[in-house]
């Protein structure tokens, strides 16, 4: 039997739970209502990858709204051009091909790329944090990313990319638009994508920190943005004459595989807010571009993948009609055996391709022949063409070589140049394009640390609410960056920008 005091107490002490429950339900929801209201968008200045990871997890993690600026009319800046793919060491993929990789061994190899120059501990980062960012591409986005290929200065097959005919950047930025363009139809609130809209400043209040983004829309007027947190993921300067100028007036000549929307506007506006730049010297220059027969002079080129060399292309001297370097060493190397023995053909050199390298690069090589960069041609009309000094014969002598037994390459080059046969005639099939050296990357930029923010001249970071990933940072790559690794640091770094704007928000 229950006494009636106790009943009594029993009854409130229920009650009061009750209330206290409901009390606290409405303050919650209240305050986080209040909150959100308060809060404003984060800004991502780009649509590459950079700016897609960081919108995409703001939005789809935490709830966070974002407006998305984009000076192009299109999504995806250079990183929809990327046509390896992307480094990881430990995933799965590797696991399943049994590839014995290790963040270590990455980290080691990008060390050693680096040359002395960059920030380690970012370099710890971008390797230690390469397996996470794979798999949240393959789990969040779809990807298959289950093929492998080792690059240039890689211990390991790490960069991945995945099977079927869209080229990894393509595919990856394909999937990462399309998802944030699904979490705007659910939400119209929390994504804002806004193209033609060209960032022009950034402003700090009193207090230092963010306070308002002002960009140009396509009719010329101008809007300001408020925001505590803006992301910069604006890309590289390749195409900027101005900025090659500024700090590698040697390569102002060359032409670009960038974008002509590449132009290092966040580079400037972070620098005039007092950042600190690091590396800005520091540029890639590929040394196959195609030159496009009806637009030679484009300061656009299309990017001749290493893949053509790697699968059995050679390079010839227009000069000589010979072979003159080892087509696989390092980039720089075989750039400057370009610029020093073709300078008088306006370092412009002959990639041939045997009908093995077509069939073995068909997808790719039936594109490039639509494009008008490779031609199907034969050996004597090759000749005649580039009005090479050296006889049909002569030439079909020097390729029949490289296909014997004993042969041994002056040049130093150890595997596949044996792709042409030895029953070679002058109406044989062979496919040519003109390659000349492009800038490729730029390997500075703003320095971050490891939690994406921009840090000043002191080493701390700069202003509460600043931050940047991708191509427009600096510090991860030093002197050079490894093939596969900037597509990496746009996933590894965007995502961090994102998780700590949330964990600030
Ligand atoms: C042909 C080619 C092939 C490549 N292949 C590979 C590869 O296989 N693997 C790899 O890892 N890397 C590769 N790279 C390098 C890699 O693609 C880029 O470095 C990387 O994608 C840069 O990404 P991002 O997001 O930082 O910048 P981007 O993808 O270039 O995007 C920057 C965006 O910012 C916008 N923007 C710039 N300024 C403003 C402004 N003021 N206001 C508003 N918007 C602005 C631009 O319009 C652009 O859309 C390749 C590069 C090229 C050119
Ligand atoms: C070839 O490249 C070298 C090195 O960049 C440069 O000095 C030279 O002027 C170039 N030649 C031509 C004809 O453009």
């Amino acid at each position: 039997m229950i006494t009636k005091p106790i009943k009594r107490t029993f009854i409130y002490s229920i009650l009061t739970i009750l209330i206290l429950l409901t009390y606290r339900h409405t303050t919650n929801k209240m305050s986080s209502k209040t909150l959100l209201n308060l809060k404003k968008p984060v800004v991502v200045i780009g649509s590459g990858l950079a700016g897609l990871t960081a919108s995409n997890r703001l939005v789809s993690k935490y709830n966070i709204p974002v407006v998305l600026l984009d000076k192009a009319s299109s999504m995806g800046g250079n990183s929809i051009k990327a046509s390896s793919g992307i480094n990881g060491a430990g995933t799965i993929t590797q696991e399943h091909l049994q590839v014995r990789d290790s963040p270590e061994l990455f980290l080691e190899d990008t060390i050693k790329s680096a040359k002395g120059s960059g920030v380690q501990p970012l370099m710890y980062k971008l390797t230690k944090d390469s397996k996470s960012a794979i798999a949240w591409l393959q789990d969040e986005f779809d990807l298959k990313l289950d093929l492998l290929a080792r690059l240039g200065g890689h211990s390991q097959p790490r960069t991945h990319r995945s099977s079927g005919k869209l080229p990894p950047g393509y595919e990856i930025i394909s999937k990462l638009s399309s998802k944030l363009k699904d979490l705007q139809k659910e939400n119209p609130k929390l994504v804002d994508i806004k193209l033609n809209s060209k960032v022009v400043d950034v402003a700090l209040n009193d207090k230092g920190a963010v306070s308002s983004v002002k960009y140009v829309d396509e009719q010329g007027s101008e809007h300001d943005l408020e925001t505590s947190n803006v992301v910069f993921a604006s890309g590289g300067f390749g195409f900027s004459k101005e900025m090659l100028n500024k700090y590698a007036p040697h390569l102002i000549n060359l032409p670009t595989t960038n974008g002509q929307q590449t132009t290092g506007d966040g580079q400037i506006l972070l620098e005039n807010l007092g950042a600190k730049m690091i590396d800005m010297s520091q540029i890639q220059v590929h040394p196959t571009g195609f030159i496009d027969p009806k637009n030679r002079d484009n300061n656009w080129k299309f990017l001749a993948a290493e893949a053509l060399r790697g699968l059995g292309g050679i390079l010839l001297n227009p000069l000589t009609g010979k072979r003159f370097v080892n087509e696989l060493t390092t980039r720089d190397e075989v750039t400057a055996a370009i610029q020093k023995q073709c300078d008088k053909y306006n370092n412009i050199t002959l990639l041939v391709m045997s009908e093995k390298v077509y069939e073995n690069y068909k997808n790719n090589m039936d594109f490039y022949i639509s494009q008008n960069l490779i031609k199907k041609t034969t050996i004597g009309q090759m000749v005649q063409d580039f009005k090479l000094p050296i006889t049909e014969n002569e030439i079909i002598n020097d390729l029949q070589t490289f296909s014997s037994s004993d042969f041994i390459d002056p040049f130093g080059r150890s595997s596949i140049i044996n792709t042409f046969g030895d029953n070679l005639k002058e109406e044989s099939t062979v496919y040519v394009g003109e390659v000349t050296p492009v800038v490729h990357f730029t390997m500075g930029g703003a320095q971050i640390n490891e939690k994406s923010q921009v840090i000043g001249n002191d080493g701390t970071a700069l202003a509460p609410g600043l931050y940047a990933a991708g191509e427009v940072s600096g510090g991860v790559h030093g002197s050079n960056r490894l093939g596969g690794s900037s597509l990496l640091e746009c996933v590894v770094f965007g995502r961090t920008a994102a998780d700590n704007i949330a964990s600030l928000f």
